[in-house]
C-alpha cells in the first residue's frame, strides 16, 4: 500500500458534511464516526488519512505540504489567502458574506467615515477598497452583531446563513459581499507528485456532488 493521501478537514459542520460525502462514496468511515478525541484518523479502504483542524490551520497545513488536500470554507480562503490550488466547490457549507447593520438606516448616506466591525478585516478592507470608500475597521472575534447594537460600529461584514441572527437582533443586510461554500484545496507540490491519486479522488467526489 502506498503512503495515504492526507486530507485536512475543518472541524465541525464541514467535517460532518465531508464525512457524509465519504459515506456516499462508500468509504469506510468507522474511525471518523468513533473518533473520540483523536485528531488523525484513517479511511483505510480509500487510502486516506484524515486530519481534523481549525479552518485557518487547514490552509496552513496544506500550504506547508504536511497535508496534501484540505476542505475549508471560501470565507477562510478569502480572508487568509495563501499559495495552494483551490480545485473543487463542494456545494455544502453554503452561506454568504454580507454588509449588515441596523434596520432602516441609509448606510451609504452622509459623508462621515463609517466604522465597520468584522471578524474578517481583509475581506472588509477589499470590499470597501473596491468601492473607493474610506472606512475604519474594528476587528471582533465573535458575535459581531453586537458591535452596531452597542454603538461601536455603523455596520458589520459578517457571515449570513439563515438570517435569523440578524432578524432577532434588529439588523438587516445592506448589500451582499460574496457567496461562500466549502472548497477542496491542494498543496502545489502534491498536485504534481500525486497527480493520479488526487485527480482520481476528486473525480469520484465530483461524480457524486
Ligand atoms: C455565524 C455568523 C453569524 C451567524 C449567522 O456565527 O458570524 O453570527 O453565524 O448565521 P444565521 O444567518 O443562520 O443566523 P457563529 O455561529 O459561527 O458564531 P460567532 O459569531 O461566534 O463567529
Amino acid at each position: 500500500m502506498t503512503k495515504p493521501i492526507r486530507i485536512a478537514l475543518t472541524k465541525g459542520r464541514l467535517e460532518k458534511d465531508t464525512v457524509a460525502l465519504f459515506e456516499k462514496l462508500g468509504f469506510d468511515c468507522t474511525q471518523l464516526h468513533n473518533k473520540g478525541r483523536k485528531l488523525i484518523l484513517q479511511v483505510p479502504d480509500a487510502n486516506l488519512e484524515v486530519v481534523l483542524a481549525k479552518a485557518a490551520d487547514v490552509i496552513t497545513y496544506v500550504e506547508h505540504g504536511v497535508c496534501d488536500l484540505g476542505v475549508v470554507g471560501k470565507d477562510t480562503i478569502m480572508e487568509h489567502g495563501g499559495s495552494f490550488f483551490e480545485i473543487t466547490d463542494l456545494g455544502f457549507g453554503r452561506c454568504r458574506f454580507a454588509l449588515c447593520g441596523p434596520e432602516g438606516r441609509d448606510f451609504y448616506g452622509g459623508y462621515a467615515v463609517k466604522t465597520i466591525a468584522s471578524k474578517y478585516p481583509g475581506v472588509t478592507r477589499r470590499f470597501f477598497a473596491g468601492k473607493g470608500m474610506d472606512i475604519q475597521i474594528v476587528k471582533i472575534e465573535g458575535s459581531v452583531e453586537l458591535a452596531p447594537l452597542l454603538g461601536l460600529s455603523d455596520a458589520i461584514v459578517d457571515i449570513v446563513e439563515t438570517g435569523s441572527t440578524l432578524r432577532e437582533n434588529g439588523l438587516e443586510v445592506y448589500e451582499d459581499v460574496a457567496p461562500i461554500s466549502a472548497r477542496v484545496i491542494v498543496n502545489t507540490a502534491s498536485i504534481k507528485l500525486r497527480k493520479q491519486e488526487i485527480e482520481g479522488l476528486i473525480a469520484r467526489i465530483e461524480a457524486v456532488l
